[in-house]
């Protein structure tokens, strides 16, 4: 389907003319007057007019198409107007200008600038009704960049609010790629302390030998190879905040002087004697199960119960039905215009399978999903083959047979986990009917609980 492109002459060879010359790239419609004008944009919503200024019933002065201007201009704001106007009519051209209008022509028109300025109002258009779309999305829920609308985010979003404004310990958990580290710099950003420093260290991924200097840093000489005097991140995050991330992984020694820390305040850099006074919030995440680490004795309770004075949990994609979507739309325009492709959208098919998917790695693997998808894209629509999400079920399967079986559990499964067990909209939503649904459980061996 071709764009829209009203024109508006009340010459009929001009429109003519014009039409013949455009006709391949627009999806044209032709008005001789204001009040054809109008009544055809009315009906074909074009975003481009091309318009004559002098119009009947006084072709001789520019009253008329000015008006005519103002009236298309209040039907939509966002339509670009392009004025044709008469040698030496300049200074009118100008004031329509001034009215809204987007930009002027003399006649004769050159078909080359006429083509290249219609492209350029197109795009224009194509921008700004993208940019529309990204603020409808994101409708007043951005919060500080995290999105969310699905009941599952409010909780979230509702204790950040309030923890923000004190320096309460935070435990943010979530399994990986739900937004944990988004959260902490939530945080950060709505307190007291956003103007200080936001240090973020991962526990797990530092080596055990090295975290402590790391941590709390060390004076000149504490070990072999500690030449100058160093801080450590505990230091450098002085008023402000620190993340300390995957706090499940900090080794047992280390919890002990972390809890001091927490306690008092103070730390002491390795191989030294003085106690630095340090005013840091603290932020930590896990997508461990710290309950079992403390039940097995590798987590120090007395250390949970000092990190996690307020707890953050944040839920999974997949509990975020109504957030899938909205998600990939808005990382579809951010890489979109990244990778300079306009226009780019999902195609119905890959909206249905980006809905279905189970998303083990959350908004992360979401993001990543279609930050390739839209590197693959031919053409202005993303298909279900650029996201590469064919269901991972059937991988091991053999036989045509084995497939066929495996996609059927996962989808009865899915469907009983999703209705509480409840056989009848299971059913419903699967498309069969009860027997059915019974005797394919019986066959598969999936129990009813
Ligand atoms: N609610 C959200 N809105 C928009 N983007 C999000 C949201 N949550 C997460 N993201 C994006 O998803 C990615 C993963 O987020 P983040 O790093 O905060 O997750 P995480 O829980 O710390 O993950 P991991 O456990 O792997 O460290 C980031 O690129 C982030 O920008
Ligand atoms: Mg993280």
């Amino acid at each position: 389907m071709n764009p829209k492109l009203l024109i508006v002459d009340d010459d009929d060879e001009i429109r003519t003319q014009m039409k013949w010359a455009l006709a391949k790239d627009y999806e044209i419609s032709l008005a001789e007057d204001r009040a054809s004008a109008v009544e055809n944009f009315r009906s074909a919503r074009p975003s481009v007019v091309l318009l004559d200024l002098g119009l009947p019933p006084h072709p001789g002065n520019p009253e008329e198409g000015l008006a005519t201007l103002s009236e298309l201009l209040a039907l939509d704001r966002l339509v670009k107007i392009v004025i044709v106007s008469g040698q030496g009519e300049k200074a009118v051209a100008l004031r329509a200008i001034g009215s809204g209008a987007y930009d002027f022509l003399s006649k004769p028109v050159e078909t080359e600038e006429l083509k290249i300025l219609l492209k350029r109002c197109f795009h224009v258009t194509q921008l700004e009704k993208e940019y529309g779309e990204m603020q409808h999305l994101l409708g007043g829920n951005s919060f500080e960049g995290m999105l969310g609308n699905s009941p599952s985010m409010q909780p979230v979003f509702d204790s950040i609010r309030k923890v923000a404004t004190t320096d309460a310990p935070v435990l943010i958990l979530g399994e990986s790629g739900t937004g944990k580290e988004m959260a902490a710099r939530a945080i950060h950003q709505r307190g007291a302390r956003k103007d200080g420093p936001f240090i973020a260290i991962n526990c797990s991924a530092i080596p055990e030998t090295l975290l402590e200097s790391e941590l709390f840093g060390h004076e000149k000489g504490a070990f072999t190879g500690a030449h100058v005097q160093r801080k450590g991140r505990i230091e450098t995050s002085n008023g402000g905040t620190l993340f300390l991330d995957e706090i499940g992984e900090i080794p047992q020694p280390l919890q002990v002087k972390l809890l001091r820390f927490l306690q008092e305040q103070t730390i002491e850099r390795v191989g030294g004697r003085q106690e630095i006074q340090i005013n840091a919030r603290v932020i930590a995440a896990t997508n461990a199960d710290l309950k079992k680490g403390m039940a097995a004795g590798t987590f120090r309770e007395d250390l949970f119960y000092r990190l996690a004075v307020v707890q953050v949990v944040l839920p999974p994609l997949r509990d975020r039905e109504n957030d899938i979507l909205m998600l990939a739309k808005f990382f579809l325009q951010r890489f979109a215009s990244e990778v300079s492709k306009p226009g780019l959208a999902f195609d119905q098919e890959s909206l249905r399978v980006l809905n279905k998917h189970s998303w083990p790695g959350n908004v992360r693997e979401l993001e990543n999903c279609v930050r390739r998808a839209v590197i693959m894209a031919d053409g202005k629509r993303v298909t279900p083959g650029d996201l590469e999400l064919t269901p991972g079920v059937a991988a091991n399967a053999v036989t045509l047979k084995e497939a066929r079986e495996a996609v059927e559990r996962q989808m009865i499964q899915q469907a009983l986990r999703k209705h509480g067990g409840k056989i009848a909209p299971a059913a419903v939503e699967l498309g069969l009917s009860r027997p059915t649904l019974y005797e394919l459980m019986d066959k598969l061996q999936i129990a009813k609980e």
